[in-house]
């Protein structure tokens, strides 16, 4: 049986964790087939060069290629092996929080950021079967962040990474399920699962 990989994206406080967790065990009710809760930054070594970077000043380029090794590392020891195996996997991140986040950081130095960045990863990503964008306006979201804040977690930079995950969720409509993140996580979680079942051969 073939593998699904399933994503899920939105701006800090937009409350992915939380969806991942709830939607693994509400897929799982439904099918014998094996799942596999997974996140990007990864929780690997080079996921934690990673989060190290998240509370330095780095030069952007340089913190896109260590994000972009991550995610190599990411596909090759879990996503592929995973999809091999027939399960399903849902991350907690993957590539289009890349392209919506440093496309942002990368906007005065690069020209079209966002194609440079999925012209980068072309050769060795795999492009998820559906992609759950949660919807949530920045200043709640930023109202939700309780704990220590990182330098991405202010509303100026989320505004700006929004307006980057719809531009990309608009050319790719096929592959983008929203859901509306400003209701109560069951209702987030029972949405999300009907919209699935009606796109994935789960
Ligand atoms: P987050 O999901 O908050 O991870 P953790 O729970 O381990 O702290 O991700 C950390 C931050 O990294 C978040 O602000 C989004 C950002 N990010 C990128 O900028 N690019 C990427 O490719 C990924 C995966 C995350």
């Amino acid at each position: 049986m073939k593998g699904i990989l399933i994503t899920v994206e939105g701006i800090d406080g937009s409350g992915k964790s939380s969806l991942v967790k709830k939607l693994g065990k509400r897929i799982n009710q439904e099918t014998s087939r094996q799942i596999v809760l997974t996140k990007e930054p990864t929780e690997s070594w080079l996921g934690d060069a990673v989060r190290e970077g998240l509370n330095r000043e780095v030069d952007p380029l340089s913190e896109a290629f260590l994000f972009t090794a991550d995610h190599i590392h990411h596909i090759r020891e879990t996503i592929q092996p995973a999809l091999n195996e027939g399960k399903i996997i849902i991350s907690d991140r993957y590539s289009d929080s890349f392209y919506a986040y440093q496309g942002t950081t990368l906007q005065n130095e690069i020209e079209k950021p966002v194609e440079y960045l999925k012209n980068l990863r072309k050769n060795f990503t795999i492009i998820p079967d559906a992609t759950i964008l949660l919807d949530i306006d920045p200043e709640t979201s930023v109202k939700r962040l309780k704990h220590e804040q990182i330098k991405f977690e202010n509303e100026e930079f989320l505004n700006k990474v929004t307006e980057k995950y719809n531009q990309i969720a608009e050319k790719e409509k096929n592959r983008f399920i929203r859901v509306n993140s400003d209701q109560e996580i069951d209702q987030i979680t029972e949405q999300t699962y009907n919209k699935i079942k009606n796109k994935l051969d789960l």
